[in-house]
């Protein structure tokens, strides 16, 4: 695992879309993993600057969303899909028809599942997935006691994930109790990770995740089985981290050997 820790948000943003811009500019026709939440906006803001100012091209990428509220319809406010295309789409080249997120409203989620899994596998399985971490230490929606070879399915939402989310819902009782997520097993098998994580709330949780034992209990621990992560901290997210003089030794090292970054 590799840990990236900077001062502030912003920096943690802007190092990771240059991340995403690398691997673009490497292969094209990228299959991105995208998440949701506000950890990511200002990932999607510095992609969308480097699409009006760096000539960043996405018409030939494909995406895959993590997950979908069960229930909210795409036009929902609310919804994965309106806050994707809000955040991100609607500013860049990217074909919409080549952008997949979960049916909320399907009607049988088994067989939606199914479908969507086997979307990703037909196009190759996904090149980078972007991820967050709840601070129940979810990844998607993938609440604690998720199995770690779990797939797409329908979940019910953690009380306090229910409870997190409840800042973007009018009232609390209108915040979906479930949702289609992609399972920790669907993650894994994406080529390659990064997670951001920023603030005083995830730095619990990310130092069980990423020093901590392989716990159900904390599914983002089972990043740990990745051979391709790096995880993005400001000061505040990385606070409860006991090898942080390691973390940076190591990214020194690296720019020492003259590596690139990414
Ligand atoms: P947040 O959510 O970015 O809004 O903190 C993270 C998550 O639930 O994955």
């Amino acid at each position: 695992m590799r840990v990236i820790i900077r001062k502030t948000y912003e920096e943690i943003s802007l190092a990771a879309a240059n991340l995403v811009k690398a691997r673009i500019k490497k292969k094209p026709e990228l299959i991105l993993g995208l998440a949701t939440g506000s950890t990511p906006v200002k990932l999607y803001q510095e992609l969308i600057r480097m699409y009006q100012e760096e000539k960043l091209r996405f018409v030939f990428v494909k995406s895959f969303n993590l997950d979908e509220y069960y229930g909210l319809s795409s036009d929902h406010p609310q919804s994965y899909r309106c806050f994707m295309n809000t955040r991100f789409f609607d500013h860049i080249d990217i074909d919409k028809a080549n952008t997949h997120i979960p049916d909320g409203r399907t009607k049988d989620p088994e067989e939606f599942s199914a479908w969507y899994e086997e979307q990703i596998r037909g196009m190759g399985g996904i090149d980078l997935q972007l991820l967050g971490i709840g601070s129940d230490g979810h990844i998607g929606f993938n609440e604690p006691g998720s199995s770690f070879s779990s797939r797409t399915r329908l979940v019910a939402l953690d009380a306090q994930t229910v409870s997190d989310n409840a800042r973007f819902f009018e009232r609390k009782e209108d915040v979906p109790l479930s949702a289609i997520t992609m399972g920790i097993g669907t993650i894994l098998e994406a080529k390659e990770l990064i997670l951001l994580a920023s603030g005083e709330s995830k730095a619990e949780v990310v130092a069980a995740a990423i020093e901590g034992p392989l716990s159900s209990m904390i599914p983002a621990s089972a990043l740990q089985l990745h051979p391709r992560v790096t995880l993005f901290l400001d000061e505040t997210a990385a606070s409860a981290l006991t090898r942080k003089r390691y973390y940076h030794f190591a990214e020194e090292s690296e720019q020492n050997l003259g590596r690139e970054l990414f």
